[in-house]
């Protein structure tokens, strides 16, 4: 009788290089730390993620799509389904004038680099973050006062079914790191206008607000990013720092001593060790400041 790891490996063309069992997640978060997904598998093509759909209707096993994990903390037993990554097809770029077709799985400093080298002005911001499109349309990624979302004409998803939906920038519902995209099967890919410039100009505000980064943000050591989200009007890094919580360390997890709000994995930490340090700094924040720090890094495989 087929099972369902049977049946996975029918969707991909080449399972022996593009699907695997007992994949350690670790490898695939830029956190390094997880356990294993019962299996992984790289989709390459609409066909492929539309078979996929239809696989999780059957089966009723659990899909993650992980997009480059890069604001992903996993469990430590790891997660009981199938993560995802959107590679081929689904990652490609294509330029037409300034509205540029781009692949969820594309990764965002590519994109960033590909549009300044074509002189379009828009994701300049987007040179320092590490993920790929998909994650940078949930979670409205941003910096330096600009969120993906502006720059974003329309989306298309995929829904249960395996059915495309194209979705207006208005029907994304995107807000301050986060939009109504999650509500999907999959994001496949959006549709971006972009402002013509001058290359030179482009290129030096791109490598500028990346120097920024470089010098007001962690970027050796492995995290996920900012871990909270920014209260209205303040900054949680900025809040973490008064209380004097840069440095504080628990397991392997510690407090970035150059921006508050990034944890660093120095030493194997556990995703319990970010969970306690994450708690940790909540009560701490909370007794001192009377505000309640959400987080802003996605969690997989937690009950
Ligand atoms: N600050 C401190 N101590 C710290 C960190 C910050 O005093 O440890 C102060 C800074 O000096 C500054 C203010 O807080 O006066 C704001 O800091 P920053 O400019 O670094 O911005 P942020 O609000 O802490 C946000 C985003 C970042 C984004 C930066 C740059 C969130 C949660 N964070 O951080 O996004 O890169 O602005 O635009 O919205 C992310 O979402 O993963 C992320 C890193």
């Amino acid at each position: 009788m087929m099972d369902w790891k049977d049946a996975l490996s029918t969707i991909v063309t080449d399972p022996n290089a593009r699907l695997r069992f007992g994949e350690p997640l670790s490898k695939h978060t830029h956190f390094g730390i997880g356990g294993e997904a019962e299996a992984y598998i790289e989709v390459s093509t609409i066909d492929e993620l539309t078979a996929l759909a239809h696989f999780h209707s059957k089966w009723d096993v659990p899909v993650a799509v992980i997009g480059r994990g890069s604001n992903l903390l996993v469990s430590d037993k790891g997660f009981k389904g199938i993560c995802v990554k959107l590679i081929g097809e689904l990652a490609e770029l294509e330029v037409d004038g300034n509205v540029i077709t781009v692949g969820a799985g594309h990764p965002l400093p590519s994109l960033s680099k590909l549009m300044s080298k074509s002189g379009l002005s828009g994701v300049e911001f987007a040179l320092g973050i590490p993920g790929a499109v998909g994650g940078a349309l949930i979670m409205n990624a941003g910096a330096w006062g600009s969120s993906f979302g502006d720059v974003v004409t329309d989306v298309t998803v995929m829904d249960e079914t395996g059915e495309l939906v194209k979705l207006t920038h208005d029907e994304a519902n995107f807000e301050y790191r986060n939009s109504g995209l999650n509500a999907y099967f999959c994001i496949v890919g959006a549709t971006l206008t972009l402002q013509p410039g001058d290359v030179d100009t482009i290129t030096t505000l791109m490598n500028g607000l990346f120097k920024q980064k470089t010098t007001t943000q962690p970027f050796v050591e492995e995290n996920a990013g900012c871990m909270f989200k920014n209260p209205p009007g303040d900054s949680a890094g900025r809040l973490i720092d008064i209380c004097g919580l840069k440095g504080h360390r628990i397991g392997g997890a510690e407090v970035s001593t150059v921006h508050g709000n990034f944890i660093l994995n120095l030493d194997n930490a556990t995703a319990s060790d970010v969970l306690d340090l994450v708690a940790y700094i909540q009560n701490d924040v909370k007794e001192k400041t009377g505000i309640s720090l959400q987080t802003e890094v996605k969690r997989l495989g937690f009950d």
